[in-house]
């Protein structure tokens, strides 16, 4: 049976927020002018979920393969992500957002990385959006990692090998305890996912649109979830 999700919203949207460095470009700016105008729209897309229905968001904001750019904009962008978290901790916490971070904390600095782990603790009885960050994320980094925590239970005797399916394995990614997202959608026009959630995603809808992230409003935003709606989920099946 085709599930049809005809008037409804999808309930986990998941972001690759792209084009920061083609807006600054298209200005004259640095790179890092690009990306400090891309981290204002992520609160306006944040404040504006409870209002559209989105249960859970979920950004891209650095990825594993994010370390290939210039020293100059590797520590410009960990300088943002620090000076982000500090400045929207009062109001995440006061708007009841719940905050995850998933990715591999173990190339992240130690300020950085404790700024993450007060954000989720002091959210962590939140319920009015639950706001996951990608950072330092790598879809294929995710499934190795938790690939080798899972064959750390098996080597210990404590999971039956012949046991292991789909569902044991997402027992073990850094997003155990996130529904899949419904809808995935990448601004500035490229229509690739660049390892972002490989396996969750499975049966997402996809929307590829050629806004640069800086330029990504909330109005855009609450059209593309009204696009949603009109889409046919089918999850292999046929339409009943
Ligand atoms: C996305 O914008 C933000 C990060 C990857 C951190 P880009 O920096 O990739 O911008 P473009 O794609 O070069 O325009
Ligand atoms: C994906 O964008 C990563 C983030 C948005 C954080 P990239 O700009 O890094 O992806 P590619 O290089 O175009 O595939
Ligand atoms: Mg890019």
């Amino acid at each position: 049976m085709g599930k049809t999700s005809e008037g409804r919203r999808p309930e986990h949207v998941a972001i690759i927020m792209d084009g920061n460095g083609r807006w600054a470009q298209a200005r004259g700016k640095p790179r890092l002018f690009g990306h400090h105008a891309g981290a204002r729209r992520v609160r306006e897309i944040v404040e504006s979920c409870p209002d559209l229905g989105v249960k859970y968001l979920t950004m891209f904001a650095f990825s594993t393969e994010n370390w290939k750019r210039t020293q100059v904009e590797v520590s410009g962008l960990m300088k943002l992500f620090k000076r982000y978290l500090m400045s929207e901790t009062k109001e995440l916490v006061e708007a009841g957002v719940r905050v995850r971070f998933i990715g591999d904390r173990i190339r992240l600095d130690e300020r950085l990385v404790a700024l993450m782990d007060e954000l989720e603790l002091l959210t962590s009885g939140n319920d009015a959006l639950h706001l996951t960050i990608a950072l330092n994320y790598g879809g294929r980094d995710e499934v190795a990692r938790a690939t080798k925590r899972l064959a750390r239970e098996v080597a210990a005797g404590r999971i039956d090998p012949e046991s292991v399916d789909a569902e044991t394995l997402a027992g073990f990614l850094d997003t155990c305890v996130l529904p899949d997202p419904d809808l995935v959608i990448r601004t500035s026009g490229e229509a690739r996912i660049s390892n972002f959630l490989l396996w969750q995603s499975a049966y997402s809808e996809y929307e590829f649109i050629d806004t640069l992230w800086p330029d990504f409003t909330r109005d855009e935003f609450a059209r593309v979830l009204a696009n949603f709606g009109a889409r046919e989920r089918r999850y292999g099946a046929v339409p009943g």
